[in-house]
């Protein structure tokens, strides 16, 4: 028997699984030392995907791996069927002579790496040289999503994360054709981008202390974010940043008293309580802020979105939450973004273009179907599916479980166009799975509610309806527990899943 970490992958043991798989024992392909990689010609980002790829393979193989145009076994090419293939979609044949990789679009090459690195064995994730036999399954793999948006959230407001560890948290998720990273950047305990002419909001509230229960320092510069973001672009990934109004604002507050009804500064708060803040819906001050902070926001981030929030604005009277809304969502199309808000947004009429996400337990809610008639897109994450923070036993260290106890089995047994009357696959805009950090002070931390989960969410998102099965996807599943030990990455060993061994050495 071979060892766990060269355990052969079959051509559809991938996570999420492919739209259509073809398998042909007979067509296996090895990689070796004398192969190479061919990318399209003319293409720039077609060859720096083959250098991410060859990145990918040459520590564990320790072969060179050149990547150029003239030849190679490996080929990405960019000739796909726009109309068939869309921007992500790709297909990929591996014969015994090589692998072809056909897409219409870059993004569709980045899919296709990631579909490759699954197939190979696990030994592929090593930092070092393994002894390896680099074979991949034959046949042919049509894929494409099923969403356009498969997200992940992280809350670097309640406890803060580095640039390095928010690009690592990246390019832990791309592995599973997760394509947005939300970034919720301010809440009630910490402000964290640096706002050109409010500096006070980072310098005090991304200051000392500023974490839940004191933790902190952190925010990042425009520099930091700009290079996230570029970051996260070379990996088909856009940026949605988040300024979570008219609620959830303390931490402005307490910079910028002028910010507050009567003027007179707040404290700092570094508990977990949520609804007891808002913006001053009829001060001419509040407008003259959010416009400076949503053209700055809207000005560093070339993806289209940019979300206000909206929620769990207790503090803020119905005819004061809507005023402020509508003062605020004209804003956000005048510096050109399309606005996304947290679900409680749909109580106040949006355009068209504004998308809802759901985000609460309940099995109805009148102002999401409300906006899905009317043409706007929903991102579904509700929170007893796919909220990340919920802890997954009673046992759990981190976490939190307002929303109930969160098993693989309950992130991955539910359907996306399924979960609301009234809005339907039509309406989807896709699923997005959010980390809120009240409890998680380290990437670890970070890594241990996310996986195994996030991949259950992420196949929902992109493989078609037919093909989702518990039983196979606990099978998939569990070929990641050698994956992630080799790639550094703590995970929850979920009782559930038939985990395979194999160590890191
Ligand atoms: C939320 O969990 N308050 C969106």
């Amino acid at each position: 028997m071979s060892e766990p970490a060269f355990q052969r992958s079959g051509l559809g043991d991938v996570i999420p699984v492919p739209a259509d798989v073809r398998p042909d024992p007979a067509a296996d392909f090895t990689i070796g030392p004398g192969t190479a990689i061919r990318t399209a010609p003319g293409s720039a980002d077609a060859a720096r995907i083959g250098e991410l790829l060859a990145a990918l393979l040459r520590p564990a193989t320790g072969y060179a791996l050149p990547v150029g145009e003239e030849r190679g076994e490996i080929a990405l090419l960019l000739d796909g069927d726009g109309d068939q293939d869309g921007d992500e979609g790709y297909r990929l044949d591996i014969a015994a002579s090589g692998v072809t990789v056909r897409a219409a679009a870059p993004a569709g090459l980045f899919a296709a790496v990631q579909t490759l690195r699954q197939l190979l064995p696990a030994a592929i994730e090593a930092a070092g040289l393994q002894p390896g036999a680099w074979a991949l399954p034959g046949g042919r793999i049509v894929d494409r999503p099923r969403f356009a948006y498969r997200g992940v959230m992280l809350d670097i407001a309640r406890h803060f994360f580095t640039v390095d560890e928010i690009k690592s948290y990246l390019d832990s998720v791309v592995q599973f054709k997760i394509n947005h990273l939300h970034l919720h950047l301010t809440d009630d305990q910490g402000w964290r981008l640096e706002i050109d002419g409010w500096p006070r909001l980072t310098a005090v509230s991304g200051g000392a202390g500023t974490g839940v229960d004191g933790a902190g320092p952190g925010y990042l510069t425009r520099a930091d974010y700009t290079d996230l973001v570029t970051y996260a672009a070379e990996r088909f990934v856009t940026i949605v940043p988040e300024i979570d109004m008219p609620g959830h604002v303390n931490a402005a507050q307490v910079a910028y008293p002028e910010l507050t009804a009567d003027g007179v500064a707040v404290a700092p708060r570094t508990d977990t309580e949520v609804g007891y803040s808002s913006f001053v819906a009829g001060k001419e001050e509040t407008y003259a802020f959010i416009e400076d902070v949503v053209r700055e926001v809207a000005a560093l981030t070339p993806g289209p979105y940019l979300h206000i929030g909206g929620d769990e604005a207790q503090a803020t009277t119905a005819e004061d939450y809507r005023t402020f809304i509508q003062r605020v969502l004209p804003l956000v199309a005048k510096y050109g973004k399309r606005v996304i808000g947290w679900h409680e947004l749909a109580g106040v009429e949006l355009p068209e273009t504004a998308v809802a996400q759901y985000w609460r337990i309940e099995a109805t809610d009148e102002g999401t179907a409300r906006a899905a008639a009317n043409g706007s897109k929903v991102i579904m994450s509700p929170a007893d599916r796919t909220y990340l923070d919920m802890k997954y036993t009673e046992q759990s260290l981190l976490g939190l479980d307002w929303a109930g106890l969160i098993d693989v089995e309950r992130a991955y047994g539910w359907d996306p166009a399924d979960r609301l009357p009234g809005v339907g696959e039509e309406a989807l805009l896709g699923v997005e799975a959010p980390l809120w950090s009240e409890t998680l002070r380290s990437l670890a931390d970070v890594q241990t509610m996310t996986y195994p989960r996030l991949p259950a969410v992420a196949e929902i998102g992109w493989s078609p309806r037919a093909t989702h099965d518990w039983e196979s996807f606990r099978d998939r599943l569990a070929a990641f527990a050698p994956r992630w030990r080799r790639q550094g990455i703590a995970f929850h060993p979920s009782p559930e899943i038939p985990w395979h061994p194999g160590a890191p050495e």
